[in-house]
């Protein structure tokens, strides 16, 4: 299933001002450990996250780092705005679609995005542009849930999929191991300590 980007914006757009209550459960029992695995491999000065949101991973940011983070949908974005001022995070923050980032080639030591190629429409599209904007030996750091690897789970997982993208724009069923893999990076690496639907993905340009 893949709907246009103005589809999958309205989407969170609308569920903005509930995201971090809806997530709240799997926030407390998953994913702020991998969070923190995640950014704890952060390197270089230069920044940039990806699928911003709320600003979920604010308290994660290296100290020192000069950070820009990016989200398509205003609403999302309004709420990063808010948690930003709020909490005196530095942080620019801008409205842009990942599938064509407004900025130059090789400009990022890390590109991160956590639990976003769930959502972006066409995501080899905006892998590739993940790739353009990162420096050449700089990382390409994502959080991801991917389809499982056993067929039954995955079965159900296709089979959930619509209702869970007309709900809430998000994919269950992407297989975004093997789409970074596609997009000319000199290597990808799974952390081994990856679940078999959540995975951290680093990858080397
Ligand atoms: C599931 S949320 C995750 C938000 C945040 N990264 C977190 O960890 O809580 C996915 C986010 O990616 C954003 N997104 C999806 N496709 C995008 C695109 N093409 N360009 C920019 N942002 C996008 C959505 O608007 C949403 O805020």
């Amino acid at each position: 299933m893949n709907p246009d980007s103005s589809t999958i914006k309205r989407r969170y757009d609308r569920i903005a001002p509930y995201f971090e209550g809806i997530e709240a459960v799997m926030e407390g029992l998953f994913f702020k450990n991998w969070r923190k695995k995640c950014w704890d491999q952060v390197g270089g000065h230069h920044i940039l996250e990806v699928g911003v949101g709320t600003g979920k991973n604010f308290d994660y940011y290296p100290k020192n780092a000069k950070v820009t983070a990016i989200d398509f949908s205003e609403q999302m974005l309004k709420q990063a705005i808010q948690k930003r001022d709020r909490k005196a995070i530095a942080v620019d923050l801008e409205l842009m679609d990942i599938q064509s980032l407004c900025f130059a080639d090789n400009s990022f030591d890390t590109v991160i995005g956590c639990f976003v190629f769930c959502s972006v429409p066409l995501p080899i599209k905006g892998l590739k542009e993940l790739y353009r904007v990162c420096k050449p030996g700089g990382q390409v750091l994502l959080l991801e849930h991917v389809l499982s690897s056993n067929p039954i789970m995955a079965a159900i997982m296709n089979l959930v999929n619509p209702v869970v993208v007309t709900l809430v724009g998000a994919n269950i069923n992407r297989n975004t191991v093997k789409n970074v893999k596609a997009c000319g990076f000199k290597s990808v690496c799974v952390d081994p300590r990856s679940s078999d639907i959540i995975k951290l993905i680093e990858a080397r340009k």
